[in-house]
């Protein structure tokens, strides 16, 4: 059961050093099964301080990218989290290699992953809120997480965080969506920085 309130968490950029505290979390089966291997981090570290590898993905313009590893009061590193911020969100359909809906709302799409031996404790609910909530994402109207079904963690530590489902069934690559969008002030075309609890 997660920790209420979650533990205080900070999110801090990706540096190099912390790439030696991050790896060995990649030998946990679970963390292999979800994200992939030990390349996982050494492929976030890179697209940190290189130019992203794709201008485009899936519709979408790829606006920038972002790589924090959250740490706890003691600036020890609790988890990583990453993503795309991109202009807009669209539905892909994979078997056509076309998009089927676009929503014109800057958007960004996140993985995550908590140090195994402090799962349960809240730091995943915590990293999510803390990418929600860093002024580096201010501009972003909605997040999307692409989550494995049967990865009971992630659903509940993202709708812990907020999150509501966007799609309910799997889709091709057997993902289902959940959304968090950024409440806007009446009257104002920007988003307010509020976000519903
Ligand atoms: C998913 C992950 C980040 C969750 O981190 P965490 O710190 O353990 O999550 P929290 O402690 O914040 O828990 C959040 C919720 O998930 C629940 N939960 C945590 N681990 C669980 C498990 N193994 N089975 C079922 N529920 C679980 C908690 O009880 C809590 O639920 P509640 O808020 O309803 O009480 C972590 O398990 C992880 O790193 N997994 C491997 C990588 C991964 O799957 N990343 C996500 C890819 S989309």
């Amino acid at each position: 059961m997660a920790a209420d309130p979650p533990p205080p968490v900070r999110l801090v950029p990706f540096e190099p050093e912390q790439l030696l505290v991050v790896l060995p979390w990649f030998d946990h089966p679970e963390v292999q099964r979800h994200l992939g291997d030990r390349t996982w981090p050494e492929r976030e570290m890179a697209l940190r301080t290189g130019t992203p590898p794709f201008d485009e993905f899936r519709g979408r313009r790829v606006l920038r990218t972002h790589t924090f590893v959250a740490v706890d009061d003691d600036d020890r590193p609790v988890a990583q989290i990453g993503g795309d911020v991109y202009d807009r969100w669209t539905t892909w359909d994979p078997a056509t290699g076309r998009v089927t809906a676009t929503d014109l709302r800057r958007s960004m799409g996140a993985a995550y992953v908590v140090d195994p031996a402090r799962w349960g404790r809240g730091y995943g609910r915590a990293t999510i809120r803390a990418l929600v909530d860093a002024p580096d994402t201010a501009d972003v109207e909605l997040f999307v997480l692409g989550i494995d079904p049967a990865n009971t963690a992630s659903l509940r530590a993202a709708a812990a965080a907020g999150f509501t489902p966007l799609t309910t069934e799997p889709d091709a690559e057997d993902m289902v969506h959940v959304q968090l969008p950024r409440r806007r002030t009446p009257g104002t075309s920007s988003p307010a920085g509020t976000l519903p609890a």
